[in-house]
């Protein structure tokens, strides 16, 4: 399993930093802040970026940075069917389990290996949902979002599954 860290993201990601500018000038206005019950996490979506980063760690290596993959290597996920499924199983089952063998991308063919990410220790279900979200959201795709939900319920959907997908056992999660 060779890790290349081939490039880390560099700007982009304009985090949200907030940083208390200098408290001197400004005498904050009495009554306004204070109720503001400091800040609450909406726990039930991904942390902004963090997709982003996982994809750059686990996924980037083969599928590239701007998610075109590598002809009769590694397919596209820029405009791939699979990852912009109505059906966010789609690309979550691939994620949790890993896929092989012939398969058709935007009307190339690939018969390949990818490893699996989401079972054993190696990604939770946030995790994939964020990445999922990622490749759903990047490249010009504009699939939805995939919550923590959908991922336990594509794991849910294929625990009978064992070995990586194929496109046989992804047909009746497909929806077209
Ligand atoms: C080691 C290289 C490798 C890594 C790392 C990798 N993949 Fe893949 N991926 C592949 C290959 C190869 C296929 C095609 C497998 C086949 O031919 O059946 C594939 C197929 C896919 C597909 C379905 C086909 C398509 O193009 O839409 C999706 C979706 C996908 N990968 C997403 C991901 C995501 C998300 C990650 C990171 C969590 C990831 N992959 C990490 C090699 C990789």
């Amino acid at each position: 399993m060779s890790i290349t860290v081939r490039s880390i993201i560099a700007g982009a990601a304009a985090s949200a930093l907030t940083l208390a500018a200098c408290g001197g000038e400004k005498p904050a206005p009495a009554g306004d802040s204070a109720g503001a019950a400091s800040s609450v996490a909406s726990a039930a979506t991904a942390q902004p970026g963090q997709g982003e980063k996982i994809y750059a760690q686990r996924c980037q290596s083969c599928h590239q940075l701007n998610g075109a993959g590598a002809p009769g290597v590694y397919p596209p996920l820029a405009g791939s069917e699979f990852v912009v499924d109505a059906n966010p199983a789609v690309p979550a089952s691939i994620v949790i389990h890993g896929l092989q063998g012939p398969i058709t991308v935007k009307g190339e063919p690939f018969n390949s290996l990818m490893p699996a990410y989401g079972i054993g220790i190696t990604m939770t279900d946030e995790e994939v949902a964020a990445v999922v979200t990622y490749i759903r959201t990047s490249w010009g795709n504009t699939a939805s979002a995939v919550t923590a939900a959908d991922v336990a319920s594509a794991r849910e959907a294929t625990k009978s599954h064992s070995g990586a997908m194929t496109a046989e056992a992804l047909a009746p999660l497909r929806s077209k």
